[in-house]
């Protein structure tokens, strides 16, 4: 049983693949966190209760009694606002007389076998009621009447928890939820660094790492999206874990929203982590019986480095995480008209591209931004779902036809959530974009974001989205979002739920993609967000592959993909070859490859020289496709830690077939290139595909690969295949 309850010693213990986590309750019926790390046998530590509490005033239950306990210093199991837990608290409730000390205390528990979803919310689920066991533990607050549900999801054989709260007002009284984490993680150490992955557009998520430090740290978005800036991912890793070695704990957020994930230390140099929706412009009314669910927190613990951390991550979000038609089955090679033609196309240039990318074996076209309204520009007709017939005319009949005759599907851009001021939808309703009374809101690129937390504007881009997605063959939809949010408020909202606001707007999102992926469950559906704005595992649960990044130059693409593969897995990681960049097209295709792969560029322009290239990486990307998609991902050479060069290796399931890749970043005039593989069956021999060696697993991850005379000039690059001999 993955999750045990020892009423003996009153504690729960929760067992992954790899990780042991306890819960006690305590006197009084506080929630305490005994243990999270490498399996024990135990179901009780003692000892862990109380910590020093010298020198800080901590102050005590006056029924306990002023002994070592006190909330300041104990580990908290969900930490909570005013009562003399004085570290960052996971929840605040402000009840009816005003006053936010919350103190919830253990009621009652329930374990089943599988796994609830979260109503109006993305999660991760259970392919069968066997993969996992629930825990609820239900805690109250007496005084203010708010009763909370702990949710644990112990997945038995991954080494994945996933955690969740849900508060409910049995009172009968409103009250104010403050702020509500999905978790709280107390650990008795700070001997950790704090990684995170930071970014911009067109550079998301770099890998950066730090030591904990005491006081706080921590990132957040206030964008409305999860953002370019910070993804809601954290792992701390003892300060000596590297790529195949040591402790570490990986956090990640399902939300798309304004997240905070905050490490405190205290003077007890201990550390506790808190992860959800930013409490900063946040705020939930809660009538009394209603309740609120915060989103889900996935967490991972390992002992075999960060390597071992990602490929947890990337097995459970391909398995437990993905859904759909498009979950397995192997998705549509693509072509994308963005930068190949921007907004300057028409049904006679799309035919010819199609055309052209037939004859390179291309599968599916996608025809990007600039089909709908009068979109010549990016500065109107966000808003106006209806075909552009001066572009195309007959409507896209005429063209998805000629293009299915090629042999390709179709695919399309939206940007939904989306309205510019020049346009029909806005002259027609000038208070649906997100702002408040009396001020001029900001734009960026030209445009306001549209209230998708109402439920009748929602309808409308419904209902424009339907008709073209039911009266046409449409194969694949890319939905955008092209800017963050602000001056935020809703015309519909009053004024004691304003802060509501951005939580709302998400849940209309997930509301939105949801009518997406049920009416149509056969569209292949891929999100973005000027690039990679919007890259979480909330909206994995939609869409099943994520465009990483508008950069697609293979040299600064290395330094994206390492870090999104952090946590996200090569098959969600949207990647093309594009025309415009200074390397070649073997090094484009070389790292496009790790990832779901793709074009965008001109077909017609490319040399002949270039065509048989191309041909080569789709005769590739078909034969690999299942290695890519689903094997495990080694980070053999990371470009934050070495200057020249990059490499990685991608390794099947059964360890009977691998792919290496390096590429040169900046030449040496003398290299000395030795690659030490990993996740090889060191007892299985392995043949080399381009020279034909074959030698051991053992050899591979121990001697390693000489590689000095291959792909050693700057921005050159080489793929090895290896199957077991
Ligand atoms: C964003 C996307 C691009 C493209 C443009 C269209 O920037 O990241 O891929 O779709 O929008 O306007």
């Amino acid at each position: 049983m993955p999750i045990i309850y020892d009423e003996k010693k009153r504690t729960f213990k929760l067992d992954t693949a790899t990780s042991s986590y306890i819960i006690k309750i305590y006197e009084e019926n506080y929630l305490l966190n005994l243990y999270y790390g490498a399996p024990i046998p135990e179901t009780y530590i003692s000892g862990r209760e109380c910590r020093q509490r010298n020198a800080s005033f901590s102050l005590a239950n006056s029924v306990i009694g002023e002994r070592a306990f006190t909330p300041d210093t104990a580990p908290m199991e969900y930490g909570c606002n005013g009562a003399a837990d004085f570290r960052i608290s996971a929840l605040a409730v402000r009840n009816i007389n005003g006053d936010s000390v919350t103190d919830i205390r253990y009621v009652d528990h329930k374990i089943y076998a599988g796994k609830p979803g979260i109503p109006g919310q993305p999660s991760s689920y259970v392919n069968n009621e066997s993969e996992a066991d629930t825990l609820e533990i239900y805690a109250e607050d007496a005084v203010t009447g708010v009763r909370v549900t702990l949710y644990y999801t112990v997945f038995s054989s991954c080494g994945v928890m996933t955690r969740r709260v849900r508060v409910e007002n049995t009172s009968s009284f409103c009250c104010d939820i403050e702020r509500v984490f999905s978790l709280c993680v107390d650990l008795p150490t700070m001997d950790y660094d704090f990684i995170s992955l930071y970014g911009l557009h067109y550079k998301e998520r770099y890998v950066e790492r730090r030591p904990l430090a005491h006081g706080l740290q921590g990132i957040e978005s206030k964008r409305g999206v999860s953002g370019h800036c910070q993804n809601p991912f954290v792992a701390l890793a003892e300060h000596n874990a590297d790529e195949r070695h040591g402790t570490v704990y990986g956090f990640n957020l399902v939300y798309s929203g304004n997240f905070s994930a905050l490490a405190e230390c205290d003077f007890n140099h201990s550390t506790r982590l808190i992860m959800g929706i930013n409490p900063v412009d946040f705020g939930w009314r809660l009538a009394p019986g209603e309740y609120f669910d915060s989103p889900e927190a996935v967490m991972v613990f390992t002992e075999g480095g960060i390597g071992e951390m990602s490929r947890i991550f990337h097995r459970f979000y391909n398995t437990n995480l993905i859904r759909g038609r498009w979950k397995n089955q192997k998705r549509p090679l693509l072509i994308n008209s963005w930068e190949a033609a921007f907004f300057d196309f028409d049904t006679e240039k799309l035919v010819d591209f199609a055309k052209t990318a037939k004859q390179l074996g291309i599968e599916m076209l996608v025809m990007d931004d600039g089909w709908f309204g009068r979109r010549n520009n990016d500065t109107c007709s966000l808003g106006d779902w209806f075909v552009n017939e001066e572009k195309l005319p007959g409507g896209l009949v005429p063209l998805i036809e000629q293009v299915n005759k090629e042999g390709l599907k179709f695919g399309i851009w939206y940007e939904p959530e989306m309205i510019s001021p020049d346009s029909e939808l806005f002259r027609k309703h000038p208070d649906w974009h997100v702002h408040v009374a009396g001020r001029e809101p900001m734009i960026g690129r030209h445009q306001y974001v549209l209230d998708v937390s109402r439920e009748d504007v929602r309808d409308n881009i419904w209902q424009q989205m339907y008709k073209v997605l039911s009266e046409n063959k449409i194969d694949y939809v890319k939905w955008d979002f092209n800017r963050n949010i602000s001056d935020a408020g809703s015309a519909l909202l009053p004024a004691d739920r304003k802060k509501e606001f951005f939580h709302r707007f998400i849940l209309g999102t997930y509301d939105l993609m949801n009518r997406l992926v049920t009416t149509f469950p056969d569209i292949l559906f891929e999100n973005c967000s000027g690039g990679g704005g919007r890259f979480d595992p909330a909206m994995l649960c939609y869409s099943p592959q994520i465009w990483t990044s508008d950069n697609t130059d293979p040299i600064e693409r290395l330094y994206i993909q390492f870090g999104t593969s952090m946590c996200y897995p090569a098959s969600t990681m949207g990647a093309h070859v594009s025309a415009n960049r200074r390397t070649g097209y073997e090094t484009k295709g070389n790292v496009a490859m790790w990832g779901t792969f793709g074009y965008e560029l001109d077909p017609r322009k490319l040399t002949e020289q270039e065509v048989e290239i191309v041909k080569e990486q789709v005769r590739r990307y078909h034969e690999y496709y299942d290695l890519i998609h689903y094997g495990d991902l080694y980070r053999l050479i990371s470009p934050f830690d070495n200057p020249y060069r990059a490499a990685w290796q991608i390794v099947s399931q059964e360890k009977d077939c691998f792919m290496l890749t390096l590429v040169t970043m900046r030449s040496e005039l003398y290299p000395n290139i030795i690659v030490k593989l990993q996740g090889l069956d060191p007892k299985k021999q392995y043949r080399n595909e381009t020279t034909g060696d074959i030698c051991s697993g053992a050899l591979l991850m121990n001697a390693g690969l000489v590689l000095n005379n291959v792909a050693s000039r700057t921005g050159e690059s080489c793929v090895i295949y290896f199957t077991e001999a």
